[in-house]
């Protein structure tokens, strides 16, 4: 990237919504659609802000919440707050600094992010940007690669760069979006682009060509088997996956709806929630996104049991308005938001915010 160039934050901006405005007028149709889009009709994308926006918060006055902060343990990393950043594909389409300014903004809040298998830039430059800002090193957000060696060969080499955490995607197997990138960007560190199986007359272009290139159970087990590092799935919304994924020896799920971009028509992932974190009853960290836009939503989350969330759209919305700045100042906002909502209903630290069980 090139260190010399100087953004500004934008003024008079309060919100993460605020700067939703500004990446509308930066970017062009193409990359704006691409990251805002939901599949299908969108109900989901918009179940995801409905659902949070039903939950409600209880202020509770006169608790004595000083010495606070929002700092947290997760798979060996002190984080100064639980606002991660989502894994998002070719980020160089939204900045010209693309996944390093990412890193670098994390790194620079104290926090961390996911580093997507479809990154625009080499993972090793994105580790040693984040390094460089004096960050943890960053975890490695895993998809399949349409067989097994290929898709470890992956795995090792952001294993080999520092990566110390594997987020394996299970839940986006099928291509339905077709993006049509300018000819600089692409996936980096992929060996190829991944095309569909070829079907023969009478077969289904779907079942025996894109998921015949999927993963399955299986697959998953053996993963597991080659992983040493802490292994988690992202795209669980189901109690019995995620108890599956448990039994098969996964350290992690991130209970997501894509954000609303794979099945159009599941449930708001935050609906999900609760019934995931009954049946896993504390046994392994949850993470939680799909539709996270403030602090209170990220509340409302780790109320309901998770430990962490994963900011996607809105982080990028920064990228795109102000680089590593506009990230930056993203996390910056959220956590701000989270701090006073903790404050506000009498929990000075994660620990203290009592679990609202699915009633
Ligand atoms: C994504 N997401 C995603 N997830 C993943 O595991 N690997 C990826 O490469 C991508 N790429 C990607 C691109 C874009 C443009 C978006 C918007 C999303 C999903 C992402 O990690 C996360 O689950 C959602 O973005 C969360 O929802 P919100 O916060 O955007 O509502």
């Amino acid at each position: 990237m090139n260190a010399a160039r100087v953004e500004h934050l934008p003024s008079g901006v309060r919100t993460a919504a605020d700067y939703q405005q500004i990446a509308r007028q930066r970017l062009d149709e193409t990359p704006w659609h691409y990251l805002q889009e939901g599949s299908g009709e969108g109900l989901s994308v918009a179940a995801n802000r409905s659902a949070l926006d039903r939950i409600s918060l209880m202020s509770r006055p006169l608790a004595d919440v000083r010495g606070g902060h929002t700092r947290l343990q997760l798979f060996g990393q002190t984080l100064e707050h639980p606002l991660l950043l989502a894994p998002i594909a070719y980020q160089r389409l939204f900045h010209a600094d693309g996944e390093c300014a990412s890193a670098m903004a994390a790194a620079a809040q104290g926090g961390n992010l996911l580093v997507s298998s479809l990154a625009s830039m080499p993972l090793e430059q994105i580790a040693s940007a984040s390094q460089q800002t004096g960050g943890q090193p960053p975890w490695f957000q895993l998809y399949w690669q349409g067989e097994r060696q290929r898709t470890l060969r992956l795995a090792q080499r952001a294993i080999a760069a520092g990566y110390p955490v594997i987020v394996f995607t299970v839940d986006a197997p099928v291509k339905l979006a077709s993006l049509t990138l300018p000819g600089d960007i692409r996936a980096v560190n992929l060996e190829a682009p991944l095309t569909a199986a070829p079907v023969a007359a009478g077969q289904s272009q779907v079942f025996d060509g894109w998921m015949a290139q999927a993963p399955n159970w299986d697959d998953l087990a053996w993963l597991r088997q080659q992983i040493k590092l802490p292994l988690l799935l992202k795209g669980i919304l189901h109690a019995n996956d995620a108890e599956r994924a448990i039994r098969l020896g996964c350290d992690g799920l991130v209970v997501s709806n894509h954000g609303g971009r794979v099945l159009d028509g599941v449930p708001a992932a935050i609906d999900c929630l609760p019934a995931i974190v009954e049946t896993v009853a504390g046994r392994i960290p949850l993470l939680f996104d799909s539709g996270i836009r403030t602090g209170r939503d990220a509340y409302k989350a780790l109320q309901l049991g998770a430990s962490a969330v994963l900011i996607g759209r809105p982080a990028i919305w920064g990228l795109a308005s102000a680089g590593a700045l506009g990230v930056a100042h993203v996390i910056r906002l959220l956590r701000d938001e989270l701090e006073a909502t903790m404050a506000l209903c009498g929990n000075p630290t994660l620990a203290d915010i009592p679990l609202q069980t699915a009633s």
